[in-house]
């Protein structure tokens, strides 16, 4: 057992209640659909990506509809407007992160943000490319042999092979943090050292679905002068992330992304200290990114825009906008119980079947957002077409975290994951399709 931050302890009695949940489905038009013979849609594959209410597709529709200019450019009433919606939406996301609007980039995703980071950090040693920056931010960002990067061997490989690569550039060496057998994060001290310079950490499982305890980990990377990166993609979605934003944090830098956290899929946030993305060289380069350019050479725009080169996602920043605005009006606290509510509700029903190997947190308490399992007897593929054929979508395979299933000593999983929109009804049509599996594939005992 260990003690969660930023939510400890976690929210119970918040609950939505059954006539709110109703409503929130309603919001949500997928939901209605039906599949394989109209069969009603279970929708457990919001980890991968989350289903969109209609105020997100409203806003997006809106922006085409009556706004739509490049933004940034154009001498226009509608480049205004644009550009209005586009830097709106920018303080709506900084608002859901408890931070400063200049310290919000907008990227394509969250491994673009991640490979934002990681880009920057090889071409700060690139000659010239850190003129002007203070000798401490300078030293803080460049890599080279003998320099350190530590990440955890529970990582997306959005937040690995990004770090494998700059490690690959700059000739430094990868270290990761290990996991127990339960899914927890092991001690950091065995893999933070005197050289390390950056420490990139999950704050949710995509497969455990563990909420780490981000405290000892900053503490050791604040120990030797390492930033801090935190991979926020499967938590942003089901609580308050701002703690990690605040003054004194520890934390550097987060990203998350749009379509996991109801939004639309094209856009993702950047979000870091001001005094770290002033100091970061860019990564993409060309327009919209720039001061002044001459055929010499060019000189860059303070950040934000120093990372956002070319026509921005303009739509799909205001769609995020709108997702995160109706997750605050919800109250990130009431969406975290009820995603608590579906994880309890989810771990007792597999603990029946003994058939059944959770991986990850026994305790629902360290857990967010999904659970990954396999069956006795049964390919974890096998398992999720058995779950179609009754209407339950699921995802199945190694999620994108190939070495942490080779090290819990599976080849692959099946995985439920939640949205706000899920139900308990939806875990027991889940959990009565799954009792059909080994009957299926004829496995007993
Ligand atoms: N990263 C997404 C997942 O975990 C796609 O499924």
């Amino acid at each position: 057992m260990t003690t969660r931050w930023p939510t400890d302890p976690a929210p119970t009695g918040l609950q939505l209640s059954r006539e709110e949940l109703a409503a929130v489905r309603a919001d949500f038009p997928l939901l209605a659909r039906t599949v394989r013979d109209g069969r009603p849609l279970v929708y457990l594959d919001s980890g991968a990506t989350a289903q969109k209410p209609s105020v997100v597709l409203d806003a997006e529709r809106e922006f085409y509809e009556r706004h739509n200019a490049a933004v940034h450019r154009g001498a226009h009433q509608l480049a205004e407007e644009a550009t209005e919606a586009f830097e709106g939406a920018r303080e709506t996301v900084a608002r859901f992160l408890g931070a400063s609007p200049g310290e919000v980039v907008f990227t394509k995703n969250g491994t673009e943000g991640l490979n934002l980071l990681a880009y920057s950090f090889s071409n700060a040693n690139a000659p010239g490319a850190l003129d002007g920056v203070d000798a401490r931010w300078a030293d803080r960002l460049r890599l080279g042999p003998g320099d350190e990067v530590v990440v955890t061997e529970m990582e997306h490989h959005a937040n690995l092979v990004p770090w494998q690569e700059l490690c690959r550039r700059t000739g430094a060496t990868l270290r990761w943090i290990g996991i127990t057998d339960d899914g927890y994060l092991t001690d950091p001290a065995e893999a933070v050292g005197e050289r390390t310079k950056v420490v990139a950490v999950t704050q949710v499982s995509n497969v455990l679905g563990t909420l780490n305890d981000l405290r000892p980990v900053i503490a050791a990377a604040q120990a030797v002068g390492a930033l801090v990166v935190v991979d926020a993609c499967q938590s942003a979605p089901h609580l308050d992330i701002t703690d990690l934003t605040a003054a004194g944090s520890g934390v550097d830098a987060l990203v998350f992304t749009g379509h996991k956290t109801l939004g639309p899929s094209g856009v993702g946030v950047l979000w870091a200290r001001r005094a770290l993305l002033e100091a970061m060289p860019p990564f993409l380069t060309g327009g919209s990114m720039i001061e002044i350019v001459r055929m010499e050479g060019s000189t860059w725009a303070p950040p934000p825009q120093k990372f956002e080169a070319g026509v921005p996602m303009a739509a799909q920043a205001v769609g995020l906008a709108a997702a995160v605005d109706y997750l605050m009006e919800l109250g990130l606290d009431r969406v975290h119980a009820h995603d608590q509510a579906l994880m309890r509700h989810t771990l007792q029903g597999l603990a029946q079947r003994p058939w059944v190997r959770v991986l990850g947190p026994a305790d629902p308490a360290d857990r967010v957002g999904a659970v990954s399992f396999t069956v006795d007897g049964v390919h974890p593929h096998d398992v999720g077409q058995v779950l179609d054929d009754d209407g339950v979508a699921v995802r199945t395979g190694h999620h994108c975290a190939w070495p942490l299933h080779r090290r819990l000593g599976v080849p692959a999983t099946t995985r439920v994951s939640f949205g706000v929109y899920t139900t308990t009804e939806e875990i027991d049509v889940f959990l009565a399709a799954l009792d059909k599996v080994r009957a299926v594939f004829g496995v007993t005992g």
